[in-house]
């Protein structure tokens, strides 16, 4: 008798047929990337992460087992140490959870805030993986203009008026307030305030993502919205990906107790990895972080000051862009009579390739814009991608 087909998809879940881009992403082959938020791999810490992770298996193997490990405990420890230092807000062990990264943390807060049709306010444009989780949850999605200065408060509060007649549940913003991703704006101080008081107004929770936090190019970054957070609506999210290294898997959010309880009431996993968690405890409370954080700063630095040089100089007639004063990426809008479409298509026949502008949307808007990270790419990968570009571009200017 033959066997029936099966055919497994008929039992997917709906957000799982939605086209959405499963993990991991393929990387794009033998051309000039400036897609990904990646860091560049010359500053991973090898040598003192495997001296660090001996010692772990020499010192403490619970590291190895299930469960909360005197491992988690040394890296809450050292979190709540650098909240004291950063945000001057003195912390429990009860207030921070330990995650696979920041993404998990977000993607905790989904599902423990977040019910079918709840609004949920993003900024537009925002990060793109976040904006795939809402959307799985089937969230009402909702962004708000970033201009300069981050996220645009007086739109918001129009924003919020209008979800609050609708009789809408506003459950939570989410924020990315430092070297935004993507556009690199700070959200200045002010619009912080504004924000805080919305949020208690409302009655929403903040997402507050710090992954770029660290690279600080230039100017002085406005306190964080945790360190100004009276009445514990603030959830502050972080990683290790970029300031050590995204394999590690490690992350952290910090928040109210009752916040912290329902991450870890919702989670799916049985915990981030305690050995990677022991590690990056061993080689960050040694005081070698901060000395690395120093060190990279400029690399990636230097990265921005060429691009922008090279933008200057290849494509000023056909793009605008603002510098941004820190973290990875360059926010772009294609002239008025240059077709995006052809404009990628041109750029790939060119060697390279960008994230599009819809793509970091809850609408899907923005077509005339895309992102250039240059975090992970040479100094002289930076210059001939973006000779490329500029090449595409005039093959495709009116
Ligand atoms: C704003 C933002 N948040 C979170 C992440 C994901 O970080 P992690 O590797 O810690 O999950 C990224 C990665 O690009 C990001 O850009």
């Amino acid at each position: 008798m033959p066997v029936p087909t099966f055919d497994p998809l008929s039992l997917a879940a709906p957000a799982a047929l939605r086209g959405l881009a499963p993990y991991p992403f393929p990387m794009p082959g033998p051309i000039i990337n400036f897609r990904g938020g990646v860091p560049d791999p010359v500053t991973f810490p090898l040598r003192d992460l495997a001296d660090a992770a001996q010692r772990v298996l020499r010192d403490d193997p619970t590291a190895l087992q299930y469960g909360y490990t005197s491992a988690y405990q040394r890296l809450s420890d050292y979190l709540i140490s650098r909240y004291a230092r950063d945000d001057g807000r003195t912390l429990n062990p009860d207030q921070i959870s330990i995650n696979a990264g920041a993404g998990q943390a977000i993607a905790l807060a989904c599902t423990a805030f977040v019910a079918p049709g709840d609004a949920v306010i993003l900024e537009a444009p925002t990060f793109a993986w976040a904006l795939r989780i809402w959307k799985m949850h089937d969230a009402h999605t909702t962004g708000i203009p970033v201009d300069g200065d981050g996220l645009q408060t007086d739109a918001l509060e129009t924003k919020l008026r209008q979800l609050r007649s609708e009789g809408r549940p506003i459950k939570l913003l989410y924020t990315v307030p430092s070297f935004h991703n993507p556009t690199g704006a700070v959200l200045s101080a002010g619009r912080r305030r504004r924000l805080l008081a919305l949020a208690a107004e409302y009655g929403f929770l903040i997402l507050e993502d710090n992954t770029y936090r660290e690279f600080r190019f230039e100017g002085d970054l406005p306190p964080s919205l945790f360190a100004q957070d009276a009445g514990g609506r603030v959830v502050s999210i972080g990683t290790f990906s970029k300031i050590i290294a995204p394999g590690v898997r490690i992350g952290w959010a910090a928040g109210h107790p009752d916040v912290v309880r329902a991450l870890a009431a919702v989670r799916g996993d049985l915990g981030a990895s305690p050995w990677m968690a022991g590690v990056v405890a061993d080689y960050a409370s040694s005081g070698k972080l901060d000395a690395h954080i120093r060190d990279i700063v400029p690399l990636y630095h230097a990265k921005r000051d060429r691009i922008v040089a090279s933008l200057s100089e290849r494509c000023a007639p056909y793009l605008r862009w603002r510098t941004p004063p820190g973290g990875f990426f360059i926010w772009v809008t294609i002239a008025d009579g240059i077709d995006p479409t052809k404009l990628a298509a041109a750029a790939e026949l060119e060697g390279i390739s960008y994230s599009a502008g819809h793509l970091y949307m809850a609408d899907a808007s923005a077509r005339n814009t895309f992102r250039l990270s240059y975090s992970h790419l040479s100094l002289a990968e930076i210059d001939r991608g973006i000779a490329a570009l500029g090449r595409a571009l005039a093959r495709c200017a009116p």
